[in-house]
């Protein structure tokens, strides 16, 4: 059972944003709202602002904000559920018995690529128990036959069409099955399978719905491994391989290792060790880093000494250190990744490594000392010019103190020396990892976008006017989207649309309750709000019409090359009527 709107409606309603906020963080009365420093970000000037009109706070550093869920969930580490709870005991609501999460919401695009992908993925398995060399790869790889079965492992065929032809008796379109990374469109206007003869590992987020696929070839050739690209359901940077598998053990036993691969994840998880999750092979993002604090705050980095001793792999650790997590990294022998070693030496072995593991500090300590001769003072200023940025980043003041008298020891020079160098190091990541940027060329949109969802939130009629005038689908921002979808439901139900309210709607509230915070109050100050709204609908709409141009033209010129003439006169009538329907 969901929680009922009208429990959390209540709870919001008593809950008083200032009175939460200020148990956390000393606020400061400026006109109708309230100042404070940003706990989310390390500044010496209050850009964090709370507004009790509208029930939200917002931070115009580093991009912060939502309602009163929101600030407790970010702050506490919790879940939304818990939070309810927690402040339900607070203001005194009585909440119904069996809570769990809200039902999820959906647009039907995305649960066609849920399907879709859990489609293939039985597709996949079935392929795998009919080929005797795939499972004999994975057997050799030491994953038994209940191992392939609880990580849904899969096959796709030697053949340039096995998935596709299996989804258009199914009636799925290739351009859908395009869309959910699964074929890649030719230049002669087709399209051929991604994954061809290689084994298959699901990538399943924390709902339990398969996003993504990775293929992993069964001999030395190249590319070892091929992923699924991002899709409207699948974002590499938001997903860690594996963590709805190990999210509880992780909880139990209070950490988590982090491993590359997808072997590294299996292996070690066969033998017992579950508290993993593997970044597949890229740098963790700071997206990454706050999904796994919901679950625990330390974590262990497995590395290859090699890749581990360098500069560049350390210093991307400091992204946990600046959100303040305790990082440890366990070194394993040269050579050797999780899923080797466990294989040669056990799993035994494998934790004794993991418990031997060093701190942050001291391993970064060890590893730039020999590489610099520390007795001298050039080696010395070398030492210190590594290790000040990690320190920089720690907030705990009695931490950094304790830090900086380390390094002073290790490097036997005066504390008030690196004291003074400390000052000059820049805390270059504020801005960087918190303000949620647009990507390159998505500038535009997104502003359009955000000022509609703005006007949306402002009066009900705009919502009207949206909704007769676009359709869900030609917003291209998920994000703006998933909640331009929510205040439409809201208002044919004619229900209020209040921003703090809105937030506890949104499957992904992060998010969601960021942007609408940043929204809210956007476009107070329009003079004409009604011509706002019918320009940004039309940027909107020539957008998203451009783009489909574009796609045409690309589409075009393939049958053309392929000397389809038919197909070229089809899209060529496409085109005309699109642009002579726009006036673009
Ligand atoms: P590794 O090259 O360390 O391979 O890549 P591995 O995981 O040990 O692979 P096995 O043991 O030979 O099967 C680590 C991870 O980086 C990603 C994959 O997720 C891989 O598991 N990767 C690697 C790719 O995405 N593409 C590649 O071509 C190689
Ligand atoms: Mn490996």
């Amino acid at each position: 059972m969901a929680i009922p709107e009208d429990v959390i409606d209540q709870i919001q309603d008593r809950a008083d944003i200032v009175e939460v906020i200020s148990r956390y963080i000393p606020l400061k009365k400026t006109g109708r709202s309230y100042k404070a420093l940003c706990p989310f970000h390390h500044e010496k000037t209050p850009s964090f602002v709370v507004s009790p009109d509208k029930k939200i706070f917002h931070c115009f550093g580093c991009g912060a904000g939502g309602n009163v869920f929101s600030f407790v969930i970010r702050h506490e580490n919790l879940e939304f559920p818990e939070v309810i709870e927690m402040l339900a005991k607070k203001t005194g609501v009585i909440l119904p018995r069996n809570i769990t999460r809200q039902k999820e919401d959906v647009s039907s695009f995305a649960s066609q690529l849920y399907k879709i992908n859990e489609l293939a993925c039985q597709f996949f398995q079935t392929c795998l128990a009919g080929d005797d060399t795939a499972r004999d790869y994975l057997n050799s790889r030491g994953i038994g036959d209940e191992t392939i079965k609880f990580f849904k492992i899969g096959y796709a065929p030697n053949a340039w069409e096995a998935l596709l032809s299996f989804f258009k008796k199914r009636g799925v379109q290739e351009a859908v099955l395009e869309k959910a990374g699964l074929a890649i469109a030719n230049d002669r206007g087709g399209y051929y399978d991604r994954f061809r003869h290689r084994v298959i590992f699901p990538i399943i987020d924390l709902k339990e719905r398969i996003v993504g696929f990775g293929g992993r070839v069964l001999d030395a050739s190249l590319p070892k491994y091929i992923n699924s690209p991002e899709t409207y359901i699948y974002s590499k940077g938001r997903n860690l391989y594996g963590l709805n598998f190990s999210k509880e053990d992780i909880k139990k036993r209070g950490y988590v290792l982090v491993v590359e691969g997808y072997l590294d994840f299996i292996i070690p998880y066969q033998a017992g060790i579950a508290n993993l999750i593997a970044t597949l092979g890229t740098a963790l993002t700071i997206d990454q880093v706050k999904l796994l604090k919901r679950f625990t705050n330390t974590v262990i980095m497995v590395y290859d000494p090699d890749e581990a001793g360098e500069a560049a792999s350390l210093r991307n650790l400091d992204i946990f250190i600046s959100e303040d997590v305790n990082v440890y990294v366990a070194e394993l022998p040269s050579g050797y990744d999780p899923d080797s070693y466990i294989r040669k030496f056990g799993a035994e072995e494998f934790t004794r490594v993991i418990k031997s593991s060093k701190n942050l500090f001291d391993y970064k300590l060890d590893k730039t000392a020999s590489r610099f001769d520390i007795k001298s003072a050039h080696g010395k200023a070398r030492i210190a010019a590594e290790m000040l940025p990690t320190i920089a980043r720690i907030s705990n003041a009695v931490l950094k103190s304790n830090l900086v008298k380390r390094l002073a020891e290790a490097l036997s020079v005066d504390e008030e020396a690196i004291r003074t160098e400390l000052k000059k190091v820049k805390p270059d990541y504020e801005a960087r990892h918190y303000i949620i940027e647009p990507q390159e060329g998505k500038k535009d949109f997104r502003s359009a976008e955000k000022m509609v969802l703005s006007l949306m939130l402002e009066e009900g009629r705009f919502v009207k006017m949206v909704g007769e005038n676009l359709s869900i689908d030609e917003f291209k921002d998920s994000a703006v989207r998933d909640i331009a979808k929510v205040i439409i439901e809201l208002y044919k139900e004619r229900k209020e649309i209040r921003p703090a309210k809105l937030i506890n709607h949104l499957e992904n509230k992060e998010e969601a309750a960021i942007l609408i915070s940043e929204v809210a109050g956007l476009a107070e100050t329009f003079q004409d709000k009604e011509k706002a709204v019918t320009d940004c609908i039309a940027r909107i709409k020539k957008d998203n019409i451009r783009d489909e141009l574009d796609r045409l033209q690309v589409a075009i010129k393939a049958a053309h090359n392929s000397k389809d003439e038919n197909k070229v006169k089809r899209l060529l009538v496409e085109y005309d009527s699109l642009v002579r329907n726009s006036k673009v």
